[in-house]
């Protein structure tokens, strides 16, 4: 009966796999040959006259060229942002830095579709992602903060909440325009200025925000974006006049901004890497708990910190949920990201697609036993199909470092004690998930697992009330919610 049944789904989602293309129009968006840098106000060329481009990673095209900002920029940017701070946006009333800012949520709104299709063009995540998810949370977390603005003294009753000053924020490549919301809403609520620098692969829905924020009329100085891999993102964390360091990224990265800044007063926020336990109990409803595995390891090609990437099933239901898992991978759909249809889109470079190959030669080499879906792919840009890892040992590579692409480990346990150790033995702690029909089992778990985020039937939900950060390796300080104002300010 039960072989039938996954049959007919079958049947069906092959039929679904046909459907006619629905590309999204590239002509949505307008993206220039050339950015320049976004300082104290207006778009100013590096002073090195360097530029790299960046590609659509669905077709290897070249999209744009970026200035690369050098460490004379840098000074300049970190300037305008302390001039503005001191002249401007610190003496600016906190209810006139709150219309600010919903000027700005808003008019992510009126844009949604132009920074959606530069968001997945840039990228190579999927239309549908950036759509729905990418580009409304960002505008909600403009929203959400805007609201904060004028009510720091009912966020901390009875203290006076000031700004640090100039904030140097540095973000990551698989959610550009989110963590630029992430990021710049709070510090500005708080009254803060901020020079932030965007991933060098995806610069170009943050230059978009810089367009929309000079319309805004945000006082000149208080938001410089500018572009650089490495050595600028370096040089923002060194530079002396910085009072905080706000990071998404790499662990190692982390780990060099901690060495960075240790022994100055600057504070850091670290949003680091992952390495998700998802866990099912046989009590669960199962369908609902593989969409979940699928939503928490597929999602934005698993490049997601908080990733379910681990996955422990409970022994007696392992065969079932496997076999669900294999039977949905089929039916997913692995393309061009610009096609509303997709639901795996490009892998965001070169490099990145060398390292998820890298781990699918150490997990076979290692003796685990690997599944990917029959899907095709197209010749041309970066992909990989979804892939699952059985036979998986808790000390295999592929189980304990972050592979940060649409591959999933396997593990079956039997109690409850023995998947609490199994998904703590890990260097990280961000996110994990707990799939049960019991809310006992779910308080059991959510107060002995050593991760910042614990999801319940359910997976990869965000909202910009909710805190999010990590324990371990995964870093410290919170961001959203009321605990990401406390990231932007002194108590006194
Ligand atoms: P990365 O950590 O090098 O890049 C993140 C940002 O940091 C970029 O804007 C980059 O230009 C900047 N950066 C690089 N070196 C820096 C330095 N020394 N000082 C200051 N800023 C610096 O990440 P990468 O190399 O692109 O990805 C490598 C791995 O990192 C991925 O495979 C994934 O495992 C992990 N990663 C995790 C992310 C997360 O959200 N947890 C996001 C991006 C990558
Ligand atoms: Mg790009």
């Amino acid at each position: 009966m039960a072989v039938k049944k996954s049959n007919t789904i079958k049947l069906k989602f092959d039929s679904a796999r046909n459907l006619a293309p629905a590309p999204e129009s590239k002509s949505a968006a307008k993206i220039n040959e050339r950015y320049d840098l976004f300082i104290n106000g207006k778009f100013e060329k590096p002073s090195g006259k360097k530029y790299f481009a960046t590609i659509n990673p669905a077709n290897e095209e070249k999209l744009a060229d970026v200035a690369e900002a050098n460490n004379a920029d840098v000074n300049k940017a970190v300037t305008a942002a302390r001039t503005a701070y001191e002249k401007v946006w610190k003496k600016t009333a906190p209810k006139e830095r709150a219309k600010y800012i919903y000027r700005i949520a808003r008019m992510i709104q009126e844009r949604a579709r132009e920074f959606a299709v530069i968001e997945t063009l840039d990228g190579g995540k999927p239309i549908r992602e950036s759509r729905d998810f990418d580009v409304p949370t960002a505008a909600n977390h403009f929203f959400y903060y805007a609201g904060w603005a004028d009510k720091l003294e009912y966020a901390f009753p009875n203290r006076n909440a000031q700004p640090l000053g100039v904030a140097g924020q540095i973000i990551p490549w698989n959610f550009p325009l989110l963590m630029a919301a992430w990021k710049i809403a709070p510090a500005l609520a708080t009254g803060n200025t901020v020079v932030l620098k965007p991933a060098e692969t995806t610069p170009l829905t943050a230059l978009k925000l810089a367009e929309i924020i000079r319309e805004a009329d945000l006082p000149p100085g208080v938001v410089n974006i500018i572009t650089g891999a490495g050595e600028t993102g370096a040089a923002i964390v060194n530079h002396p006049d910085i009072n905080k360091i706000a990071f998404t990224g790499s662990t190692n990265v982390g780990k060099i901004i901690q060495r960075a800044i240790a022994g100055t007063n600057k504070k850091a926020t670290l949003e680091l890497g992952g390495k998700a336990a998802n866990i099912i109990f046989d009590d669960a409803p199962l369908d609902q708990a593989v969409e979940g595995v699928i939503n928490g390891i597929f999602f934005n090609q698993g490049h997601v910190c908080c990733a379910g990437s681990r996955l422990y099933v409970q022994e007696s239901v392992y065969k079932t949920v496997v076999q669900k898992l294999k039977d949905r991978m089929e039916t997913l759909i692995v393309g061009d990201p610009m096609d509303k249809n997709t639901d795996i889109g490009a892998i965001n470079s070169k490099e990145q697609l060398e390292t998820i190959n890298k781990y699918l030669k150490i997990g076979q080499q290692e003796g685990a036993e690997m599944y990917q879906s029959a899907c095709s792919v197209p010749r041309k840009g970066f992909y990989c199909r979804p892939t699952i890892f059985t036979n998986v040992a808790q000390s295999n590579r592929i189980a304990q470092e972050e592979i940060f692409g649409p591959v999933l480990t396997i593990q079956s346990f039997r109690t409850d004690d023995e998947v609490i150790e199994k998904a703590n033995n890990t260097p990280f702690g961000l996110s994990a998930g707990v799939w049960t029909d019991k809310g006992s089992k779910i308080f059991n778990l959510t107060t002995k697992l050593r991760a910042g985020v614990i999801w319940a039937n359910t997976y990869n939900k965000f909202d910009p009330v909710s805190p999010f950060g990590g324990y371990k390796e995964s870093g410290y300080g919170r961001e959203g919610g009321l605990h990401g104002l406390q990231a932007y300010i002194n108590l006194v």
